[in-house]
């Protein structure tokens, strides 16, 4: 689907060499970085790619150019791995206009240095830009993800430029029939903050009609937008979207883990449609923050440690706490030899969020599971069917 259009042409590049995207999630599968070509009267490009890439992006961009020159470089979202590529842009294209928004262009001397005279044109809602027979209309999308960042509207064609809106993790073509998986991962610990903002774009789209979304990575969505934004509207209410338990533990010598496995039995003999367990010293976080917003109900599993909560707890409760988790069941189980502790750490923090209702049943598994403990566990099993 990259090539969607006679005039709008695909220039973004790969990467499948990175070991850590944005310097902290895995992307086994790559990444893309998407840059477009608008070819009409004048010529546009937005968004350029990470640095990473930039010999492999302007080779692209001149074989698509074939000796013409582009009038402008739309910058839809300053972040480097969009804007890796504009000081070597503006080098080979000094008669270039640079188009974004005033938030960018305060921001982009602190990333680039451009040589006196380049030229800038600064959009704000609602703008347009003619290129001939394409027409660019400009929509601001603050903290989606970054507060730079604008869409834009090609009218003719009906394109949305979504910047990160609708991306994912993994290459451009990357199991195209399975985007809501690594673009569920994608948004939820990337943009998942922002949800007010992502509402109020999303409203702002609606009226548009938009036929193709191009996003700054994955694929280009043409088809079943429905289902696409659907999902965004989803995600970014902080509404389930799934019926199911995420078992989220630690476990220091495999009590706890025990305590999960016997949960997670319970609740599926009981007929929950879906039970997820996972170990959070092993498992990608970036994915079990993905599950907690996907599921209606979570179960904390988690040992005291230096009269506290065992660490990757304590740091997978405050990542969904900065990711705004909100509107969902939560119960707690913690393990203690002689002080336990957990529990009360673990509340603590969860009493913080929005609209998160905790299981009247707290368990506490005395260093291993105990007929008294197990018993603890299926009235949690119960509160939680
Ligand atoms: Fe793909 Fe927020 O950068």
């Amino acid at each position: 689907m990259k090539n969607f259009s006679e005039s709008i042409k695909y220039i973004g590049v790969d990467d499948t060499d990175i070991d850590l995207f944005e310097g902290q999630y895995v992307v086994p599968a790559g990444m893309a970085y998407n840059s477009f070509l608008i070819d009409d009267e004048k010529i546009a490009v937005t968004d350029t790619v990470d640095s990473r890439k930039v010999m492999e992006w302007m080779a692209g961009l001149q074989a698509a150019l074939a000796g013409r020159k582009p009038d402008y470089l739309i910058v839809h979202h300053l972040e480097p791995d969009h804007a890796g590529g504009i000081a070597q842009f503006v080098a080979l294209y000094p008669e270039t206009t640079l188009v974004a928004s005033a938030k960018a262009f305060a921001m982009l001397p602190q990333f680039v240095e451009l040589p006196e005279g380049t030229k800038t044109l600064t959009v704000k809602e609602g703008d347009t830009l003619s290129l001939g027979k394409h027409t660019l209309q400009f929509i601001t999308a603050p903290m989606v993800h970054w507060p730079e960042v604008i869409f834009s509207f090609e009218q003719s064609e009906k394109v949305l430029f979504s910047a990160d809106a609708f991306g994912k993790f993994g290459i451009y073509d990357a199991d195209p029939d399975d985007w809501a998986c690594e673009a569920r991962r994608y948004y939820f610990n990337i943009v998942g903050k922002y949800g007010n903002q992502v509402q109020a774009v999303l409203k702002k789209v609606a009226p548009l009609g938009v036929k193709t979304i191009c996003p700054l990575h994955g694929p280009v969505l043409a088809e079943n937008l429905e289902y696409y934004i659907g999902k965004y509207n989803t995600w970014s209410s902080y509404a389930p979207e799934d019926t199911g338990v995420l078992i989220a533990y630690a476990s220091i010598y495999g009590h706890t883990a025990k305590a999960a496995k016997v949960l997670a039995q319970e609740l599926e003999a009981a007929g929950v449609p879906k039970v997820v367990v996972s170990d959070l010293a092993r498992s990608d976080m970036a994915e079990v923050i993905e599950d907690a917003f996907r599921y209606d109900r979570m179960v904390v599993m988690a040992p005291t440690y230096d009269a506290g909560l065992f660490p990757v707890m304590e740091d997978f409760l405050n990542h969904l706490k900065a990711k705004n988790y909100s509107n969902r069941k939560v119960g707690i189980v913690e393990n203690g030899s002689w002080a336990p502790m957990a529990a009360k750490k673990m509340a603590e923090i969860l009493a913080t969020l929005k609209n998160v209702t905790l299981c009247e049943t707290m368990v506490t598994v005395k260093s291993s599971l105990s007929a008294e403990s197990l018993a603890a566990l299926k009235q949690l099993a119960k509160e939680l069917i």
